[in-house]
């Protein structure tokens, strides 16, 4: 990639940027929420246009890539944004594009090969399944074994892991590695950087749409990749939060529904407690109960002592719950309105004065949490959709925080989100349970429930397999009750 530039109105997202990638080489790209990651990967797959710059691949020089030239060359994406179609099976999905390259499978050979490629990946789904059906991470993998369907030369991974849980990363960077043997260059974007001393080989840089810097991974460090990213001194990643554990906030009792069974805990005010789990273990399924998305049915769930029935999210709202989904994209906002409208909407009650909406309270909230946690645009007024997917997060965030519940489900709170933003949010989890408000923190990220909870129920298969309070916190432990095995055995 050569001297590429893009620029939008208001934004240059890349700034004269040339990287080059090496046949068999793992190639990761990192930087801050809106450094220019996603735009720079597009441009590679053809998904849009550089406002200038050359492409050379394999020694040709092209000025830009249109879509099937970059399929035909052997360049494949799992884009951050999935793009799937609901309504399809996983056999269906898989092998789409071999049905437009002509080679039609029947349908008993496609769910065949289809399982064969999901054992590569330890995944034991009926490629019968629908798309709909599926969770995020089990998404990110059949979009995974598309891509090693189309035997790729290039394969391009847009933050694979931010959905995945400790045990499915494994899996992940074995394939990862078994690409690479096979000649395959690989470009991992991923803002969890440790993983990349797992897997990569050299590290590029991006920082306000600027190239940084090129090392390989032996001559670096986390620190100094942080450095490089933020241009700034970070702080350690978890903030220090008084203990200030005060009433039960919110008690469930042999709650069951939505597939979850049995769950016991109290959350008290002040208080954040950690949900571990591997995917499909019940932990969103269970937050759906709570918030009111799913029916409860059978015990009690009891908020500031008061049983509560919800029938839909709306009851749940009113009881003072808030969810932070885990789909941010799909649940979390209207893509194509303001960032300040999705900040303001959910507070309608406080911020309307009479009829009209006071745009002058709309913002300032938003202006405060742009600020709190640093939602990169030049504009408030700007349309969602035109944000980078980190910041699009910090919206959804934003939009909930705003609704000031007393009850804050976080799921997955920092997916997606860098490394200097992960810690504002932690901050900001802090304050709000100084401030008495109970949190519920659904996480796949081990060190974040280690630093961040005070205890960790550990889910398995829709059951309660585990309690920890933080001075029995063990990585181990918490692993072997996520795999429904006793700590002992
Ligand atoms: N369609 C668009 N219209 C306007 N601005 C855009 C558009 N797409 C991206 N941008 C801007 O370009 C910049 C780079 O965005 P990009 O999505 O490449 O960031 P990123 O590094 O992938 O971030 P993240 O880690 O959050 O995914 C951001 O400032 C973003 O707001
Ligand atoms: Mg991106």
């Amino acid at each position: 990639m050569r001297n590429i530039t893009k620029e939008y109105p208001g934004v240059k997202a890349l700034n004269d940027v040339s990287i080059s990638f090496e046949k068999g080489e793992v190639h990761a790209l990192v930087g801050e929420n809106g450094a220019g990651k996603s735009t720079f990967i597009k441009s590679i797959t053809g998904a849009i246009r550089p406002t200038s710059g050359t492409i050379v691949f394999e020694g040709k020089e092209y000025p830009h890539l249109e879509p099937n030239q970059a399929i035909e060359l052997g360049i494949a994406a799992v884009y951050q944004e999935l793009v799937q179609f609901e309504a399809m099976s996983i056999a269906d999905n898989i092998f789409m594009s071999e049905k437009s390259a002509g080679v039609m499978l029947n349908d008993k050979e496609r769910c065949k090969r289809a399982a064969e490629l999901l054992k590569i990946f330890d995944c034991d789904l009926d490629p019968r399944t629908l798309i709909r059906d599926l969770s995020i991470a089990n998404r990110q993998i059949i979009e995974l074994a598309k891509a090693t369907v189309k035997k790729a030369k290039v394969v391009i991974m847009d933050e694979p892991t931010a959905a995945i849980t400790v045990a499915e990363q494994e899996k992940l960077y074995k394939l990862v590695h078994k690409l690479k043997e096979d000649g395959v260059t690989v470009i991992y974007i991923s803002h969890r950087l440790e993983e990349l001393f797992e897997i990569c080989d050299r590290v590029s840089i991006l920082r306000d749409g600027q190239y940084v810097k090129t090392v390989g991974i032996e001559e670096t460090s986390k620190n100094e990749l942080i450095a490089y990213m933020v241009g700034r001194e970070l702080t350690s990643t978890y903030p220090e939060k008084k203990p200030c554990t005060g009433e039960v906030l919110l008690e469930a009792e042999d709650l069951s529904g939505n597939g979850v069974e049995h769950i016991s805990f109290k959350l008290h005010r002040g208080e954040i407690l950690g949900f571990a789990g591997l995917v499909g273990a019940g932990r969103t399924e269970l937050m759906h109960v709570i918030y009111g998305a799913a029916k409860k049915t059978a015990g009690s769930l009891r908020i500031r002592g008061e049983e509560q029935r919800f029938a839909s999210p709306n009851d749940g709202m009113k009881a003072g719950v808030g969810l932070i989904p885990e789909d941010r994209k799909f649940q979390g906002c209207f893509i194509d309105k303001a960032i300040d409208w999705n900040i303001a909407i959910s507070d309608l009650s406080e911020l309307s004065d009479g009829i009209v909406m006071n745009s002058r309270k709309e913002d300032a909230l938003a202006e405060e949490y742009k600020k709190k946690l640093r939602i990169k645009t030049p504009n408030l007024k700007q349309k969602v959709s035109g944000l980078s997917g980190g910041n699009q997060q910090k919206v959804v965030i934003a939009k909930s925080l705003a609704a000031n519940p007393d009850i804050l489900i976080f799921d997955e709170p920092t997916r997606g989100i860098d490394v200097g933003a992960r810690h504002e949010i932690y901050v900001l989890m802090n304050e709000l349970a100084e401030q008495g408000k109970g949190i519920l923190m659904v996480s796949s990220d081990m060190e974040e429930l280690l630093g961040m909870s005070e205890r960790i129920i550990v889910l398995h298969e829709g059951k309660q397999t585990g309690e920890l309070t933080r001075s029995e916190f063990d990585q181990k432990k918490i692993l072997s009750y996520a795999s429904g095995l006793t700590p002992e055995a």
